[in-house]
């Protein structure tokens, strides 16, 4: 199926509304929480061309670093930490247009510009969240956040 990924290329509505039900065709076959965020990870990355596109995983007070595609990363987050640890402590999507401005930004790639991370919730619990980094600035708004937020609860199931 992965093989199969239809990249569609138009605007970033028309992008997501292709990719959407290959995703869930893709994860309907799959119970494994750990597999289905390997292949999001690579689906997304592969799609839209990101910088760093993954999952850290929550761990007690910590964020461990889950599947993802890219280059090498930070793996340990405290909770509140960061923009990933402040969207799990918040319980919300984050879109940060230029991680400068982000007080306590985490920097595991000089080339990150601009970043949103989506936590993921399973029956109720938040288990993990999506990151995504940019190397250009103001990459993500409300479209991605809506439909990242559809695509991870994919993963609930
Ligand atoms: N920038 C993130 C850290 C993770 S990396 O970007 C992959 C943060 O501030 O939480």
């Amino acid at each position: 199926m992965a093989e199969n990924l239809n990249i569609t290329h138009g605007t970033k509505e028309e992008v997501y509304t292709s990719l959407y039900p290959q995703l869930r065709s893709l994860l309907d076959a799959e119970r494994d929480p750990i597999a289905n965020m390997a292949n999001l990870a690579a689906a997304l990355h592969l799609t839209f061309g990101f910088w760093w596109t993954g999952f850290y995983r929550v761990s007690g007070e910590e964020l461990i670093l889950g599947p993802f595609q890219g280059p090498l990363a930070c793996t340990r987050i405290r909770r509140g930490r960061g923009v990933c640890g402040t969207a799990w402590l918040e319980q919300r999507s984050i879109i940060v247009p230029d991680v400068d401005q982000f007080p306590g930004h985490i920097v595991c790639s000089s080339a990150s510009r601009s970043e949103i991370v989506v936590p993921v919730k399973l029956q109720g619990e938040t288990v993990a969240v999506l990151d995504i980094d940019s190397d250009r600035l103001a990459t993500f708004d409300d479209t991605d956040r809506l439909w990242l937020e559809r695509i991870v609860a994919l993963l609930d199931r």
